[in-house]
């Protein structure tokens, strides 16, 4: 039986309701203004092993209920953005969610990560049409909303591949060059975004 029990099937339901909302405010964003505030949306519950995993390396027993309420990213949805304004008008758009509330933000593209990881993390709690695990209704469900350009979104994959090997040769080259790169790809961003807004002065 998965770590979620009889709630396995209602996560997937809050995902999809929660991407609807994003795609929702995104339609309308683009029919006002011709925006398109994302490139694409990746989301995921998280797996039985990965859910039991964290609830151990944290110490809480495998229940749903700490599944639910102690651990936030059982729902994770990451908004990959062409540019960085976009990546700040989600942010503020999802501030402004009457749908959801935010628990907590961190900002890793201000403050990227000494690796070099930049990144923009909202723990929001989230109402939707189904009962939680609380047996409130509309109920309460928290989520990881990650928000990046195409950019940076490149860059936490290929690092990803690296922390997962088991053994990597050359390491400390391979660690340094993903730095190096970061920084690069930082600073292409911010050029991307300033020539975007002076072809818009036009
Ligand atoms: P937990 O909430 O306990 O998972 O830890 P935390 O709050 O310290 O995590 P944080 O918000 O920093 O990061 C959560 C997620 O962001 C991770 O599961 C990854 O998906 C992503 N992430 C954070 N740091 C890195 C990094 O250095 N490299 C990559 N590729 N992804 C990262
Ligand atoms: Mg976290």
């Amino acid at each position: 039986m998965s770590v979620y029990g009889e709630y396995e099937e209602t996560l997937e339901t809050v995902l999809a309701f929660i991407k609807g909302q994003i795609e929702d405010y995104t339609a309308e964003e683009y029919a006002k203004n011709g925006v398109k505030l994302h490139e694409h949306l990746i989301c995921r519950v998280k797996s039985d092993e990965s859910m039991r995993e964290k609830l151990n390396a944290k110490g809480f027993e495998e229940t749903s209920l700490n599944a639910l309420r102690m651990v936030y990213d059982s729902i994770g949805i990451r908004i990959v953005c062409s540019f960085l304004d976009d990546v700040f008008a989600n942010i503020r758009m999802i501030r402004e969610a009457s749908w959801c509330e935010v628990i907590e933000e961190k900002d890793y593209i201000t403050h990227a990560k000494p690796n070099g990881y930049r990144s923009y993390h909202m723990i929001i709690a989230c109402t939707a049409p189904y009962e939680d695990i609380d047996g409130n209704m509309p109920g309460k469900f928290y989520a990881e909303v990650q928000l990046r350009t195409i950019a940076m979104d490149s860059w936490a994959a290929l690092e990803h591949k690296m922390k997962y090997k088991k053994s990597v040769k050359n390491q400390a080259l391979i660690v340094s060059e993903l730095k190096r790169c970061a920084d690069e790809l930082a600073s292409c961003d911010l050029s991307m975004q300033t020539i975007r807004q002076l072809i818009e002065e036009n």
